[in-house]
């Protein structure tokens, strides 16, 4: 598929140094920065906040590619919006069934682009009916929460069933991508990738993003 979205994920970036590798992500080519939120419930671990957001949109004009794996989503769209997130994704295991499409439409009433993404266990069968007002489904490819784990295969099997019936969603994966797991996703459909440690753990960044695209 022509015209990959590559998000860099800034998780595997040296955070004493993020402006620096930001800057790199940025001359590498990359289109979209990849910013993961996570709050220590939803997932096991703690990363970034709004006021790092909010930071990194002062030094950067690449697009907040926001991926937020946190609970209760909804309280946090508008401080998210505010301090520059241009993507914002949320977790559809972290919402209640009845507010999923309400909470699409507030992401969207601030002009940006509405995501959710799934985790390795949901069908995408089980969220077909919000795909039509989205912006972008992610699909993980590994069990969120860490950077650098292993590609789960299975889980690019789901990017067919979206992509048949939804020519224009962005299709986002993210977790273990590298040059293989990448291509192999978008001979599937995907058109944006997330790559954390295949980008940032590489000599030549600029290499490694033009790997992605080919
Ligand atoms: C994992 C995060 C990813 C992570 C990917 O929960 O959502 O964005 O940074 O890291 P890699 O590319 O190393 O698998
Ligand atoms: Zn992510």
């Amino acid at each position: 598929m022509s015209n990959v979205i590559i998000s860099p994920s800034i998780l595997s970036a040296d955070f004493a140094n993020l402006e620096r590798d930001i800057k790199r992500a940025e001359l590498a080519g990359a289109d979209w920065l990849h910013i993961d939120v996570m709050d220590g419930h939803f997932v096991p671990n703690i990363t970034i906040g709004v006021p790092v957001v909010a930071s990194i949109k002062k030094i950067s004009h690449l697009p907040l590619d926001v991926h937020l794996m946190i609970e209760n989503p909804q309280k946090f769209v508008e401080p998210f919006v505010k301090a520059g997130a241009d993507i914002l994704t949320f977790h559809y295991e972290a919402v209640e069934q009845n507010k999923i499409s309400s909470l699409i439409k507030y992401i969207k009433s601030f002009g940006i682009k509405a995501g959710m993404s799934i985790k390795p266990k949901t069908a995408v069968e089980e969220v077909s009916e919000h795909l039509a007002d989205l912006d972008m489904l992610l699909i993980m490819t590994v069990e969120p929460g860490f950077g650098g784990q292993k590609f789960m295969e299975d889980c690019a099997g789901k990017i067919p069933a979206a992509r048949e019936k939804f020519p224009k969603l962005i299709i986002q994966v993210d977790g273990g991508i590298n040059a293989k797991t990448g291509k192999l996703c978008t001979d599937l459909g995907a058109n944006s990738l997330v790559a954390g440690s295949y980008i940032y753990n590489s000599p030549n960044i600029t290499r490694a993003v033009n790997s992605l695209r080919a």
